[in-house]
């Protein structure tokens, strides 16, 4: 039995996707549940790139137990320290080291020959060494490079010390049997390969990127490298969840020994929805929201009658429940305490007794909770930033033949702030309006706003996520409400607190990202 390593890059090549922005908060609590789904490494940023990519991957390294973790690092001895730096207090640090090997990104972006980059890499890595054995080199574009070079590069890296040897697709441009054929040389042509783990890294530009990676695992790499919902630089990377049950699913394929908890992978990827503000396409494979519904009428009268007629995967081996009613009205603490614990959320009594006042306000209202509702308000409470502005008072008029109007007021230190009354276009422009304005942000842009519910029915809950630009930087708030302008004014909140808080100094004088 072969025995699969997953990479994961979320925190990396993830948060590269166009319009992803995580507070170093959010990529600890990412990187928790990537370690309790037992990922085998993190990636968890690049340390040069910004002194909030340093700090992040700092954090994560000092807090989180039981996995790799990896930083990426050019081949400059300035990247290499600064990566080092980040990830030194880890339990088993990875420095991950790179650099481009193809023609086009030689002579066009590095202006280097082969024997230059030859050079610089067998350095990088020989430096590297100086602080550990555990190090990954990438030769970038590997896929559109002269094999004869790759195989001369990865002998003379894995001499200087490389135990990973890293292929990336990284423009996305390979063919599943062309890329299985390029690791087939690889491991044929490197003489001292056999020193050295093969891992490939496949980006999604043809929609290929699981397919090569499934197709370099049948031809002999041994670490995958991959994203939570395929995030990513443009189309992004390989789907964490879809390479894992492709794996899981077709073990008897793959003949592959997992160690992954694939009940961990639903939560995962909500998570890391909700906070990159990256909606999930209701047909994506294995966490899409459809992925596990049968329409017609066939199918339905299939499953009912025997599941694996129109099923090759059980919901519940990814984690995700049937959405019953669990808790209603008369439900107390004690009742609201075993769910969590059951479902495996952890709060403190402050966290929790805030949860615990919202379920009881809207158990009120609706009279039975289902379980999607639930976590949907623990979730909330979870990922939520420490508040500079909370809201105190909401009213809003509109309707067809009047102007649309918000009065807010905002509580600060403990002490009701300010009130403003503005109108807009619609009810949602004259509260971010207000809010704008009582907070002192002016210079902020909405890039996008989203609104969906959250279960079936009229009295669904409104989950709205909202993505803005506050001074050229990308902040993201969402939050769940049964009235959706509550919903609106509070993501939008979010923003601006994250904005207060992320903008200001770190505690080491750091401007952050
Ligand atoms: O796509 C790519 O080539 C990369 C490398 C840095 C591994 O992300
Ligand atoms: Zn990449």
């Amino acid at each position: 039995m072969k025995n699969i390593k997953i990479f994961d890059t979320t925190l990396r090549d993830g948060e590269q996707s166009p319009g992803v922005s995580l507070t170093p908060e959010e990529k600890l609590i990412i990187a928790r549940h990537l370690a309790d789904l037992q990922v085998n490494v993190i990636e968890a940023g690049f340390p040069i790139a910004s002194p909030g990519d340093f700090k992040s991957v700092k954090k994560i390294a000092e807090n989180i137990k039981g996995v790799e973790i990896a930083a990426l690092a050019r081949t400059r001895k300035g990247d290499i320290d600064r990566a080092w730096d980040a990830i030194c207090e880890a339990e088993d640090p990875r420095l991950h080291i790179f650099i481009a090997t193809s023609p086009i990104h030689m002579k066009y972006k590095l202006k280097m020959t082969e024997d230059e980059v030859l050079k610089q890499a067998v350095e990088a890595v020989k430096y590297g060494s100086q602080y550990t054995s555990n190090i990954e080199f990438s030769a970038e574009d590997a896929s559109r490079s002269q094999p004869e070079f790759l195989y001369r590069l990865f002998t003379e890296v894995i001499k200087a010390g490389a135990r990973v040897i890293n292929i990336p697709d990284t423009v996305g441009y390979s063919q599943p049997s062309e890329f299985g054929r390029l690791i087939k040389d690889i491991k044929e042509n490197v003489s001292n390969i056999e020193k050295a783990e093969i891992s490939v890294h496949c980006h999604n530009d043809l929609g290929l990127a699981v397919a090569n990676s499934l197709a370099a695992i049948e031809n002999g790499a041994i670490q995958i490298e991959v994203a939570v919902n395929g995030i990513g630089e443009r189309a992004g990377n390989t789907a964490l969840e879809e390479l894992i049950m492709n794996l899981y699913t077709r073990r008897d394929y793959y003949n592959c020994d997992l160690t992954q908890k694939t009940d961990e992978i639903y939560r995962l990827s909500k998570l890391v929805s909700n906070l990159t503000g990256m909606l999930i396409q209701p047909n994506k494979a294995i966490v899409g929201a459809n992925a596990f519904a049968h329409e017609a009428g066939i199918h339905q009268d299939g499953v009912i009658k025997e599941r694996t007629t129109y099923e090759i995967m059980n919901a519940e081996t990814i984690g995700l429940k049937e959405n019953r009613l669990v808790l209603g009205k008369h439900s107390g603490r004690h009742a609201l305490r075993d769910f969590m614990e059951k479902a495996g959320y952890s709060l403190d009594e402050e966290g929790f007794e805030d949860v615990f006042k919202r379920f009881k306000n809207l158990a009120d209202k609706k009279k039975n909770l289902s379980v999607v509702e639930i976590e949907s308000l623990i979730d909330n409470q979870l990922h939520k930033p420490q508040d500079i502005f909370e809201l105190e008072y909401l009213s809003v008029t509109t309707g067809n033949q009047i102007l649309p109007t918000a009065t807010i007021s905002l509580r600060k230190d403990e002490v009701v702030n300010k009130k403003a009354a503005c109108s807009g276009d619609g009810p949602i422009d004259a509260i971010y309006q207000a809010i704008n304005d009582i907070t002192d942000v002016h210079d902020i842009k909405l890039i996008s706003y989203h609104i969906e519910a959250v279960t079936e029915g009229k009295d669904a809950m409104g989950k709205v996520i909202v993505k803005v630009k506050i001074g050229g930087k990308t902040y993201i708030g969402h939050s769940a409400r049964t009235d959706i302008t509550h919903a609106s004014a509070l993501a939008y909140l979010e923003t601006i607190n994250k904005y207060y808080i992320y903008n200001n100094k770190d505690e080491n004088g750091l401007e952050d990202k």
